[in-house]
Order: structure tokens, then sequence, then C-alpha cells
């Protein structure tokens, strides 16, 4: 079945069945391949794009539930204020370990920023709970988020 989804702000028409899951259109129709596959079971974080703003896990994401939304990925936070903030503050505390986990993070933190300018280190723990880093880069993506909110 033919949909046409909005995904950075570009229509993409891709023909697949309904059930689909969104991450799976993203990496092996579109070649988008920034958002990465972890559990596949919406447990891991890694998968995390954002629809309508809101931080989804693409690998439970059915392509049909997508209807007119806007999806964004990775490949394009760093266009709005808060990736960009976000990217910058990751560079400097060098976040990054293996790097698997992270643009998961980072699209959960962007969605964070985007509804809490300004979160606590409680607003930060209960947003990024459902991202995993087996790395265990936690104290420096907390300080990151700081960093970028600043
Ligand atoms: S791959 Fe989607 S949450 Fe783990
Ligand atoms: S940086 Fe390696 S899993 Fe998070």
């Amino acid at each position: 079945m033919a949909f046409t989804l909005k995904i950075n702000g570009t229509p993409h028409e891709v023909d697949v069945d309904g059930d689909t899951p969104l991450l799976w259109v993203l990496r092996d129709v579109l070649g988008m391949t920034g958002t990465k596959f972890g559990c596949g079971l919406a447990l891991c974080g890694a998968c995390t794009v954002h629809v309508d703003g809101q931080a989804v896990r693409s690998c439970q994401t059915p392509v049909d539930s997508i209807g007119d939304s806007a999806v964004t990925t990775i490949e394009a936070i760093g266009e709005t204020p808060q990736g960009k903030a976000l990217q910058q503050a990751w560079l400097e505390l060098e976040v990054v370990q293996c790097g698997y986990c992270q643009s998961g993070q980072i699209m959960s933190a962007a969605a964070l920023l985007a509804e809490t300018p300004k979160p606590t280190d409680a607003d930060i723990d209960a947003a990024m709970s459902g991202n995993v880093c087996r790395c265990g880069t936690y104290q420096r993506i907390r300080a990151a988020i700081h960093k970028a909110a600043a």
C-alpha cells in the first residue's frame, strides 16, 4: 500500500504494508540510517524519532498510524533550536562512547527541551528513562541537557 510520509519537511512516498514499523521504512526503504534498531520492543529508545514533536519509538509505530503527522529524525533535529543546542553540548562534553544509543538519546532530549526549556534533574530522569545506554553515559547526557538548556 502506498503512503506519503512527511519526514524532515519532505514528502516521501513509500509502498509497504500498513503494519510495517516506521523504523523499517526509515532505514530500509528510505536509507535514513541515523535512527537505530536496538530491541524492536519499545524498551531501549534507540529508535526514537518525533511524530508531531512527540518522542515515539519508531520500532513499534506502524506506518499506517502516521497519517499527515510530521516525522522528524536525527538527520534533521539539528535544524531545530533545541536539537542544535543539544548537538553542540554533546560535542563539547564528549558525551558519546560507542554512539549506538545516541540518536535516540538526542531525540528524547530534544522533545524534552521543546516542552520544558529548563528541566530539573527529575524532569530529565523522567523524560530519558526509556533510553538505555549500555556504555553508561547517563551522567554526561544529563550534563549536556543542562548545558543545552542554558
Ligand atoms: S529499537 Fe525501538 S525501543 Fe528499542
Ligand atoms: S554510547 Fe554506547 S550504548 Fe550509549
